[in-house]
C-alpha cells in the first residue's frame, strides 16, 4: 500500500473561491458544528460520533481488513489525546444526525502545525461537497488561530479524498510504503 503524504499552506487558499461549496452543503440543511459544541450534549453524541467514525474508517483503504474499535478505546486514543483540539474536530449535522466528521490534531514538534486525520462522509451523503465544506471549516481554523501548515496522509487509490486535497490545494510530498511479509 502507498500513501501520499500532503501538505496545505493554509494562507495561500484563496476561502471565497470555495464558498459555493460551503452553501450548498447549508442549502440542503446541513450544519457544521464541531466536538467541542457536540460534547455539551452530553454521552449520547459522543456514542452517536463515534459510531460515525466507525462507518467512515471502514471505508477507508486500508493494507489489513477493517477491525471495529470500541468506544472505550476510541475515547482512549482521540478523545483523550492530548494533542486533540475540539474545537478543529469539525462534524456535520443533517437535524440531530451526525453525516461527516473531519478530525485535527496539534504537532507538537511543529507549533504552528496540524495534522489533518480522518476526513468521512456517510455513504448516502456523499458527493454533496459535505468533505469540501468540512476542510473549508479546518481551513478557517488554522487561520483563525495562528496555524500555517496542514499535513496530511492519503492512500494512493483514494480517488475521492486525492480529489477533495487537490482541489484545496495540498501539495503532494513523500510517499509512504507499506509492505507485508506473509510468515509461514
Ligand atoms: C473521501 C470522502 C470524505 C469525500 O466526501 P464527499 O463529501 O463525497 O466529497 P465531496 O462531495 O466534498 O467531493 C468533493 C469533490 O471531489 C470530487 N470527487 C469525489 N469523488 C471522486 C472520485 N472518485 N474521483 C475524482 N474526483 C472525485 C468531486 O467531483 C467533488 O468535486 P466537485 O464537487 O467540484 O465535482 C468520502 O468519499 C468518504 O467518506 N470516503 C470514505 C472515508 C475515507 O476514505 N476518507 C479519507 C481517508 S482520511
Amino acid at each position: 500500500m502507498k500513501a501520499w503524504e500532503s501538505r496545505l499552506d493554509v494562507l495561500t487558499i484563496d476561502l471565497e473561491k470555495f464558498q459555493d461549496y460551503t452553501e450548498k452543503v447549508l442549502r440542503q440543511g446541513i450544519t457544521i458544528t464541531n466536538l467541542a459544541q457536540e460534547r455539551k450534549n452530553g454521552p449520547d453524541s459522543l456514542k452517536s460520533l463515534h459510531e460515525l467514525v466507525q462507518l467512515i474508517s471502514a471505508d477507508m483503504p486500508s493494507p489489513a481488513a477493517f477491525t471495529p474499535v470500541s468506544y472505550e478505546q476510541w475515547e482512549a486514543f482521540e478523545l483523550k489525546n492530548p494533542s486533540l483540539l475540539p474545537e478543529a474536530y469539525m462534524i456535520a449535522k443533517d437535524g440531530p444526525k451526525y453525516v461527516g466528521l473531519s478530525t485535527v490534531w496539534r504537532l507538537d514538534k511543529e507549533p504552528r502545525g496540524l495534522v489533518q486525520g480522518n476526513t468521512g462522509v456517510r455513504r448516502e451523503y456523499r458527493g454533496r461537497g459535505i468533505a469540501v465544506a468540512l476542510k473549508l471549516k479546518v481551513i478557517d481554523f488554522a487561520r483563525r488561530n495562528g496555524y500555517r501548515k496542514l499535513k496530511t496522509w492519503n492512500a494512493s487509490n483514494n480517488a475521492p479524498m486525492l480529489a477533495v486535497n487537490t482541489k484545496l490545494g495540498f501539495k503532494r510530498e513523500v510517499g509512504w510504503i507499506t509492505l507485508e511479509k506473509a510468515l509461514a
